[in-house]
């Protein structure tokens, strides 16, 4: 089969043709429909991040991912041949208490795998191979904006993550009616725009910011679902003196996100996603001052990656809401598809504009054939 490989480190990606997957007894057999192009597999390509699964000489990219069942197993009776799923990335150590109880997204090793990031096949191939609890079921009115669900489980999770801590102390009115909290997103990628529109159906007031003007799609999304528009090419003081209650960071650069700490509310909780390189040069902060703001104003700073099983079918639910509410926002998201063939390209560069890039592999995401 035809597939998007890379040999981390080493930088470059190459279509190749590759051997099918080896399907176990238990395994979904599934044709891939498309993938998303996420700053993880740029990261990968550039030589900076990745690993191939041992034994291996190559690691096939990609993990944003939407495939149709073509067999299943009797092992899983839930799907059907024609059902759209969504594989979720990592596959636990088995050994922590964490991937023990199904929460491998908190691993505590470090020795899990991530398909098409760590030690494991991705899905920028024709087809693959995965145990049905993997796999989540699509429905098929979601189908042409599915291939966003994998990035949306981990904004689903970061967004749990801060509400779990500024439970501490408020929770914003879900319905509109009471005062609602204000929310910073920093990045107007596919992250950051897909966390905008959860913050908003939560009652949300949301600012995003980017370092772009009022031309691009990302500033039309968010003038469509009543977001803040922000350019802060010049710097955070285009924010004036707002402080807000929770800041949500989807960029990866150190020192925005050291920033940030510094535009959170009393009580505000500070949620980073973006991975920096680890190989950034040191920055000189002013921990004193930092510090004593956090404690004294009980606020929180906390990591979120990766996302479990409930948090895909959290993105399903808001998925489905986004739709009925602002119709077409989350398309809108998708900016280009690109047949498969095009990866190498596609994956040498970021392209500036651009929110999500889709590599189109098997037949469209069009509606699963009735059951
Ligand atoms: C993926 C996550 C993964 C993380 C770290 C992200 O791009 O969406 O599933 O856990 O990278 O490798």
């Amino acid at each position: 089969m035809r597939a998007v490989v890379v040999r981390p480190p080493a930088p470059g990606a190459t279509v190749e043709e590759v051997p099918a997957p080896l399907l176990g007894p238990d395994d979904v057999h599934v044709a891939v429909v498309e993938c998303g192009v996420c700053g993880t597999d740029l990261d990968i390509v550039a030589g900076k991040y990745g690993r191939a699964p041992a034994g291996v000489p190559y690691l096939i990219l990609g993990h944003e991912n939407l495939g149709r069942v073509v067999e299943v197993p009797p092992s899983a009776p839930g799907l059907a041949a024609g059902d759209l799923v969504v594989a979720t990335v990592r596959r636990g150590c088995g050994a922590c208490p964490y991937c023990r109880a199904g929460r491998s997204d908190f691993c505590a090793t470090g020795r899990y795998t991530e398909r098409g990031i760590a030690g494991a096949p991705g899905y920028f191939a024709q087809e693959y191979g995965e145990r049905p609890e993997f796999l989540v079921r699509v429905p098929a009115p979601l189908a042409p904006i599915a291939v966003l669900l994998e990035p949306f489980s981990v904004v689903e999770k970061a967004i749990a993550q801060g509400e779990a801590v500024r439970g501490r102390v408020a929770r914003p009115s879900p319905d509109g009616t009471g005062v609602a909290a204000s929310a910073l997103v920093a990045g107007t990628g596919a992250v950051g725009m897909l966390a905008t529109l959860a913050l908003r159906s939560r009652g949300y007031a949301v600012t995003a910011i980017d370092r772009h003007d009022e031309s691009t799609v990302a500033a039309r999304v968010l003038r469509t679902v009543g977001a803040r528009h922000t350019n802060v090419a010049e710097g955070l003081a285009a924010l004036g003196a707002d402080r807000f209650d929770l800041v949500l960071e989807a960029a990866g650069a150190p020192s925005l996100a050291i920033d940030l700490i510094e535009r959170l509310a009393p009580n505000g909780t500070l949620v980073l996603t973006g991975i920096p390189d680890a190989r950034t040069p040191p920055l000189s902060v002013p921990a004193g001052a930092l510090l004593r703001g956090l404690v004294l104003g009980n606020r929180a700073v906390v990591g979120s990656v990766n996302a479990s099983h409930a948090d895909f079918e959290a993105g399903l639910r808001d998925l489905a809401t986004f739709e009925s509410r602002w119709p077409g926002a989350v398309g809108a998201l998708l900016t280009a598809r690109r047949p498969l063939a095009e990866a190498p390209a596609i994956l040498a560069g970021r392209d500036a504009g651009s929110i999500k890039t889709v590599l189109t592999v098997g037949t469209g995401a069009g509606p699963a054939p009735a059951r």
